[in-house]
């Protein structure tokens, strides 16, 4: 036990000296590095600098790109196949002008209609062939009246930091937030009758993906 304890001492007495005696010389050792060494201290603060500029320059690169990845996302976001369920108001929207749903139809606490205007005694299952019918989808609705999940009227930069809010969409992550983009047969639905988005569905899907896994930066305007 002693002979334990003296050893420790000992080694902890020469490492007490080892660090004071290094102390003492890099003290001694400073005006001179000061002096000498000035030029090697300043390439390495530059190339310090440097790499800081490449890793913010790759930084903004990525969130330039993911923005352009939204705004191209936003065109179909707010083409009338999608902006038609996700109006302002209470009334959806109908048509490529966007114009009020007719008929007196509201969106109603659920999203269903309002009393005995409920979205499904018009829009069936599948759609109903022929001009100024109703498109159809077994699950045809607005969001509900607690969560609107308004696109009407926004522009890229508000709809971006909407689709961030988890308040906004009731989803807990972007995660979940993709898989209704890709996977929802609503959203999907909307490619298949009337004039087309902008995009095909896959190719929205990758902008989308695109801008969240480049950082879903929110776009200047
Ligand atoms: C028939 C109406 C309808 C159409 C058309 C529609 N949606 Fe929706 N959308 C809904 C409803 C209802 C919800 C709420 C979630 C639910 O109940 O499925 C929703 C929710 C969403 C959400 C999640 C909430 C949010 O705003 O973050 C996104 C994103 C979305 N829709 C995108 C689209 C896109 C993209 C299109 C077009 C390709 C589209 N929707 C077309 C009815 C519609
Ligand atoms: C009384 C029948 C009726 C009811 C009830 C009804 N709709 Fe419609 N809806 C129509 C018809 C008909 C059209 C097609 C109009 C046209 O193309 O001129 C239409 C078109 C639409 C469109 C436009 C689709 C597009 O992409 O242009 C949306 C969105 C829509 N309805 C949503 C709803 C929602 C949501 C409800 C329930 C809250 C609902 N409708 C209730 C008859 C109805």
């Amino acid at each position: 036990m002693q002979k334990i304890k003296t050893s420790r001492h000992r080694q902890l007495k020469i490492v007490v000296y080892l660090a004071m005696s290094l102390a003492f010389l890099s003290a001694l050792a400073m005006p001179f590095e000061n002096d000498k060494r000035v030029n090697t201290g300043n390439t390495a603060a530059v190339a310090e600098v440097k790499i800081i500029d490449e890793a913010t320059m790759e930084r903004d690169q990525l969130a330039e790109e993911s923005k352009a990845a939204f705004n191209e996302a936003y065109t179909v976001f707010m083409h009338p196949r999608c902006l038609n369920c996700h109006p302002s108001g209470d009334i959806p929207l109908q048509g490529d002008d966007s114009r009020l749903h007719t008929m007196n139809v509201k969106r109603g606490p659920d999203g269903k209609g309002l009393y005995a205007m409920k979205c499904k005694n018009c829009h069936q299952d599948t759609h109903v062939p022929g001009n100024n019918m109703p498109p159809g989808h077994f699950n045809w609705h607005l969001p509900p009246a607690k969560t609107k999940m308004v696109f009407e009227g926004k522009s890229p930069r508000q709809l971006a930091t909407s689709f961030k809010d988890p308040k906004f969409t009731g989803f807990k992550s972007m995660d979940e937030f993709i898989k209704h983009v890709e996977e929802d047969t609503l959203v999907k639905n909307s490619f298949t009758y009337g004039t087309r988005p902008p995009l095909s569905h896959p190719d929205f899907v990758v902008k989308v993906k695109e801008w969240i896994a480049k950082g879903a930066a929110i776009p200047d305007k």
